[in-house]
């Protein structure tokens, strides 16, 4: 039996951020204006608050592995991943074991991602088998189950470009990696929905523009279930005909109103899925709706 934690989009941010004139001049100023002045900002006016509780549950419910599935930062500032990676990692040494993926917002810009400022903030959580020394994709072993990291962020050069991609060279070393992998359930984790609330892909803008390659390849590689952020509102698709595995979304932990994450208990190939809901009030998260699905 395995006791997991799975958040995603945390989108922290920092005060202040460090602007550099690269960064004036890239899509972080629309993107900034976007935050400040459009409403997005708003809607993560209580992050910080919020994150802190999340940080407590991380430390103290008995969780085996932790899962963070991408978007720890707004706009891939330095300091907001200082920021992101203290509230959630802070002393590492006090959590469970996790593996993390990062999300668009943290490859906002070609340089962000140059830099490798997702890998030095979270690289505690970035251990893992992995194939001819590249970051991803790569693998950790839990006790009966394997917990797959693949990365499905692209530094996207139009500010409302939010689509992203697994790339064919990730996803052969995928099949490269899945090879070597002995038997239990294959949990992939990554920033990326396969498909959206209503079971289709998500809008062009927003969606994983390589999907269709990146089924087949999950298909050939015999994953049992596919968790992921991206969406901020949490949701629980079933496998089906298309899709021969569960997916999840956990949405964000930290937006208002949509404050998700999921715990999970993995039995064999039983999973229960119970979400865990912010309340405001009580400065906690509490239980909230469940489900349980049996994985392929
Ligand atoms: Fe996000
Ligand atoms: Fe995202």
């Amino acid at each position: 039996m395995l006791k997991l934690c799975h958040f995603s989009d945390v989108h922290l941010t920092s005060r202040p951020l460090g602007w550099t004139a690269r960064d004036v001049l890239s899509k972080k100023t629309p993107g900034w204006i976007n935050v400040k002045l459009l409403g997005r900002g708003r809607r993560f006016k209580h992050a910080d608050t919020i994150a802190a509780a999340l940080r407590r549950d991380l430390a103290t419910r008995g969780y085996d592995h932790l899962i963070f599935s991408g978007d720890a930062t707004t706009l891939a500032f330095g300091s907001e991943f200082a920021t992101s990676a203290k509230a959630i990692l802070g002393d590492v040494t006090q959590l469970p074991p996790g593996i993390a993926v990062p999300g668009n917002h943290d490859f906002y810009t070609g340089f962000s991602v140059k830099e490798g400022l997702f890998e030095q903030h979270f690289r505690p959580w970035l251990q893992g088998e992995r194939v001819d020394g590249h970051l991803f994709p790569f693998a950790q072993k839990l006790n009966g189950a394997w917990l797959i990291a693949v990365n499905s962020s692209t530094a996207n050069f139009w500010t409302w470009d939010a689509s992203g991609a697994m790339g064919v060279d990730q996803l052969q070393r995928l099949h490269a990696l899945c090879e070597r992998l002995d038997d239990g359930p294959r949990i992939l984790v990554t920033h990326y929905p396969l498909r959206a609330p209503n079971g289709k892909p998500e809008r062009r803008t927003h969606r994983l523009r390589d999907h269709a390659a990146a089924l087949e390849a999950c298909k050939a590689c015999r994953i049992s279930l596919w968790l992921h952020g991206h969406i901020h509102t949490p949701y629980v698709l079933p496998a089906g005909n298309a899709v021969p595995f569960p997916t999840i979304c956990a949405g964000s932990c930290t937006q208002t109103q949509r404050w998700n994450y999921f715990e999970y208990t993995l039995d064999g190939r039983r999973l229960n899925v119970q979400s865990r809901r912010f309340d405001l009030a009580a400065g906690a998260y509490k239980d909230d709706f469940n489900t349980h699905l049996t994985l392929p």
